[in-house]
């Protein structure tokens, strides 16, 4: 692997922008220079130079909650697919969840992903465990060091992962030390909206009425619940995907995620959309939990800075298009979003939503310290060197042909971003480099301090 010397880039890191240059050797950050000239001889064979000059210099964003499909669903996507898109939008680690096919929900199935990622994944990886109504022992045997958390689905989605049992959540809140990450919808009031909605529209809702069907109240029954749990349980709890102005209420302001036990998470769709774009994009925006109203939307942006909200993510779960198309009831929730999520992001930065050292404190830095990450997600000599090169001033269209994700659609088809990824290093290597991707190289497993 030849060393990388990274010239004249705005650094974006650990709060503050600075000017200056990296070098990468032997897959780790080796040395950051800041605010002045390379010094002579900092390499003695000749490095690959990347000029960054007007361009900003971030580390890799790490995606705490996606879905890759593999094994069993990978007519959607695969490890392989959706990590090359991963890595193409500058994620240079990402965490995957157990609803698979099977459901990954033993130690022995969770080894098989972390095989298939080893022989298949473009960036470094973990995965969840997932929990069911009776599979504590299993979640209590999971390898720390190896595995990000126990995903808990408190409402059911795609796949059938729905724990329902109040005896076995809190026998998971009560005994797990790994972080439980929860999906939080209600499932009975979502049930009652169901059948009312059903009874109003027949079978061809519209899927505008998704909002009301996975309702606010829906979303806040069940995280008031989670949240009750943990604080009962001292459990280390993640709340993934907030979509409401009103769960924000439930939640601690802090400036780490490391000063609380209870966290959470906001993706790029509940940030970027509203109600109003089910009008335009039907389907395609039909997530679990749903896309809600802009004072949702605004409260959620206001999470984020307040620090009640600790990370962004993407929760990318790609569905082909035929599936996507099929009427409300019939068409499967999520979407892809790997390959746009930080220039999403950081087109919110242009609008003035967020800084961009906040875009990297929640897309980068906190991942790391939430998930207790070993040596990523800041740019620190004798880190991993994780990082991204985005040019602030480059136009492009999101079109079919530039899309990587095997499902081939976005919902931000046709949206011009104003900021490109043009450089994405995972451990030391240039895996992505202005459209070309280097489909030969193979990301590390995460590694956990706990
Ligand atoms: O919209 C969603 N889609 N929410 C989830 O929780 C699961 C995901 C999927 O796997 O399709």
């Amino acid at each position: 692997m030849r060393p990388i010397l990274i010239k004249n880039a705005k650094i974006v890191n650990e709060g503050t922008i600075y000017n200056g240059h990296v070098f990468c050797r032997n897959g780790l950050i080796e040395k950051i220079i800041k605010n002045k000239e390379v010094p002579e001889g900092i390499c003695e064979t000749s490095p690959i130079i990347v000029n960054a000059s007007g361009k900003l210099l971030l580390p890799g964003v790490i995606d705490d909650q996606v879905h890759f499909r593999e094994p069993g669903l990978t007519h959607k996507g695969d490890i392989g697919t959706e990590s090359a898109a991963a890595v193409a939008g500058g994620i240079t680690s990402f965490m995957e969840m157990p609803n698979t096919k099977p459901p990954c929900v033993t130690n022995k199935l969770l080894d098989e992903k972390f095989r298939i990622a080893s022989e298949k994944s473009l960036a470094n990886y973990s995965f969840y465990l997932g929990a069911t109504n009776d599979n504590l022992d299993e979640l209590l045997r999971a390898d720390q060091s190896k595995v990000c958390g126990i995903k808990v689905f408190m409402g059911s989605s795609t796949g059938n992962m729905l724990v329902d049992n109040k005896e076995s959540l809190e026998k998971i809140f009560s005994s797990v030390s790994l972080p439980v990450a929860v999906h939080c919808e209600d499932e009975e009031t979502i049930k009652r909206n169901t059948a009312a909605y059903r009874e109003k529209y027949g079978e061809d809702i519209p899927v505008k009425m998704h909002a009301a069907i996975r309702s606010e109240e829906a979303c806040f029954i069940s995280s008031s619940y989670a949240v009750e749990l943990a604080k009962k349980h001292g459990t280390r709890l993640h709340i993934l995907h907030m979509s409401t102005a009103k769960e924000t209420g439930l939640l601690e302001e802090s400036d780490s995620p490391t000063k609380k036990s209870i966290t959470a998470e906001v993706c790029i769709h509940h940030l970027w959309f509203d109600e109003s774009d089910y009008e335009r994009l039907g389907t395609r925006i039909k997530w679990n939990p749903s896309v809600k109203t802009p004072h949702d939307r605004e409260a959620l942006r206001k999470a984020v800075i307040s620090g009640k909200i600790d990370i962004i993510a993407t929760d990318h779960a790609p569905h082909t298009e035929e599936e996507k198309n099929r009427k409300y009831f019939e068409s499967p929730s999520g979407g892809p979003l790997v390959q746009h999520s930080l220039v999403a992001m950081l087109e919110l930065v242009k609008e003035g939503v967020f800084s961009a050292e906040m875009v990297v404190e929640k897309m980068c830095h906190a991942p790391a310290l939430l998930f207790n990450i070993e040596k990523r997600g800041f740019i620190r000599e004798g880190y991993f060197a994780d990082l991204v090169i985005v040019d602030p001033g480059r136009s492009w269209e999101v079109t079919r042909e530039n899309i990587l994700y095997r499902c081939g659609w976005s919902p931000f088809e046709g949206k011009t971003f104003s900021t490109a990824v043009t450089h994405t290093i995972v451990n030391g290597n240039l895996v992505y480099v202005n459209g070309e991707t280097d489909y030969k190289y193979r990301g590390k497993q995460l590694k956990f301090n706990r």
